[in-house]
């Protein structure tokens, strides 16, 4: 079966920099996705990675070095004219700073209204409000509070969760989301991978989750690639490789997470530190550094 979207053996360079030959943002990258089983697939890495590198490739924003990125069979390079507008539907984006993507002068209503006319997907204006309402409703927003506005008057959460409903709006077959959540606080966070998932499960929508953030990609995906310094670390499973990583910069974020250990006893281990009088020496330190050291 042909893959939606694959990329084979995809290398990325950028000029510039100190080194001669550029900076190597994405090694020899193979990875492909199918329409057929949607799934949410994590990219995890630390910064620098080549993680918004891999996502700015397959959407074509950015042409790579070596290797192709293809959109059913294509190469990216060569698609048609309506092949080109299949991709551009089929595959839609949501990043980080969903503010950079709003016009301050235009309502809400503009960013979602656009889409639906350059794909000549509602026939009337009450076709395209009725289309709206129901996307904001999908990733949990009342329309009544929502159009109208300004970008501005929206919460972060708001307007990320208007960017996904502008994404569903066109019935994409895959979302590269980009950070989604990394500007927003712990609760909006768990509402707007919420709204991943279901536009997995409920919409048939494959999601490509980056994310520098571990702990969330466990939470949402089903699978994952970890990408270390430009190259593919390890991929798999999500279950597979958090239980039993591989490569040594798995195993590093695997341990770097903090769990909830109720076994653990918090009082115990506390050492009894005699409290001593500074060292006359020592008593210009503020009195803070000079207290003994809370329990661990
Ligand atoms: N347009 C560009 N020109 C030159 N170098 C670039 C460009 N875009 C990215 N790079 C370099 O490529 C490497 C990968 O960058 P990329 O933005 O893909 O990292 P990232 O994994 O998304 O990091 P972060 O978590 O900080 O967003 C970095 O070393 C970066 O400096
Ligand atoms: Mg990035």
């Amino acid at each position: 079966m042909v893959p939606l979207i694959e990329a084979d053996d995809v290398s990325k360079r950028f000029p510039g920099g100190l080194m001669r030959e550029g900076a190597l943002a994405l090694a020899g990258l193979t990875l492909a996705i199918h329409a057929e089983n949607p799934s949410i697939i994590a990219v995890v890495g630390e910064s620098g990675a080549g993680k918004t590198t891999l996502a700015r490739l397959l959407l074509g924003v950015v042409e790579p070095s070596g290797g192709a990125i293809r959109y059913r069979g294509t190469d990216l390079r060569k698609l048609g004219r309506d092949e080109r507008r299949a991709f551009r539907r089929d595959v839609q984006a949501i990043f980080q700073d969903p503010y950079g993507v709003y016009n301050p002068f235009y309502r809400v209503d503009h960013v979602l209204r656009t889409p639906l006319r350059c794909f000549g997907l509602a026939s009337s204006r009450a076709q395209a409000q009725e289309l709206i309402g129901k996307a904001l409703r999908a990733v949990g927003l009342r329309p009544e509070e929502i159009l109208g506005r300004f970008p501005h008057q929206l919460s972060g959460g708001q307007r990320q969760r208007v960017m996904v409903a502008r994404a569903l709006l066109l019935a994409p077959k895959l979302i590269i989301a980009d950070e989604p959540v990394s500007m927003v606080d712990a609760s909006l966070r768990a509402t707007i991978l919420g709204s991943l998932r279901q536009l997995t499960d409920e919409h048939g929508i494959s999601v490509l989750y980056i994310t520098h953030d571990l702990a969330t990609a466990y939470q949402v995906s089903d699978s994952i690639l970890v990408l270390y310094r430009a190259h593919l670390a390890e991929a798999g499973a999500i279950e597979r490789v958090v239980s039993a990583p591989q490569h040594p910069y798995t195993q590093l974020l695997i341990s770097a997470i903090p769990r909830a250990e109720v076994t653990r006893d918090w009082l115990a281990p506390r050492r009894r530190r005699q409290w001593q009088w500074p060292h006359p020496h020592q008593r210009g330190l503020p009195l803070r550094r000079l207290l003994p050291a809370r329990p661990a």
